[in-house]
């Protein structure tokens, strides 16, 4: 656009080639435009779809706030949580969150009794298991065989649509 300015002085003194070139550019990135713009927001919204466990979908999903943590199960990060058998280990709350029927959350610290070991736990059978050193608990918590030798502390949960609530 400058270019034709200083070489013409005014539109109307632009030969035929520089017009076409020009707007044939200008379509060009207008067309582009639009698509660029198309894809900042495919991008983002694919971004909020990988975000990593601590990216923003998680913070949104999870949030801690002294003792009481809420989820958002609505959130695809949460999406386990929302059928029965469903479960996840929420390592930034300290929580072990299990779906036992479909509708009744249940919530149980994350350290194990035993050894405090917090990232080898398993679900499965309706059971939970402490991978360190096989520590077997139902899924209320009670303790079934291994060396913790004691139930697996569950917090209080109040469940709302799908906002549940943690007191630990
Ligand atoms: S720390 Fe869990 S079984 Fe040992």
């Amino acid at each position: 656009m400058e270019k034709i300015k200083d070489n013409q002085g005014s539109p109307s003194g632009i030969n035929r080639k520089q017009f076409l070139r020009t707007a044939g550019s200008t379509a060009l990135f207008a067309f582009l435009g639009i698509h660029l713009t198309g894809c900042d927001v495919t991008s983002s919204s694919s971004s909020d779809d990988r975000e990593p466990e601590n990216g923003n979908d998680e913070d949104s999903a999870v949030s801690v706030d002294g003792n009481i943590v809420t989820l958002n199960l609505d959130a695809d990060s949460l999406s386990a949580l929302r059928s029965a058998g469903g479960w996840m280990l929420l390592s930034q709350a300290s929580v072990i969150a299990v779906n036992i029927d479909g509708t009744l959350i249940r919530a149980f610290t994350d350290v194990c009794p035993h050894a405090s070991c917090r990232d080898g736990w398993g679900y499965s059978n309706e059971r939970l298991v402490c991978s360190c050193h096989n520590s077997v608990f139902e899924n209320d918590g009670t303790f079934v065989s291994g060396p913790a030798g004691r139930d697996l502390p569950e917090f209080s949960v109040e469940r709302k649509g799908n906002v549940v609530t943690i007191t630990k």
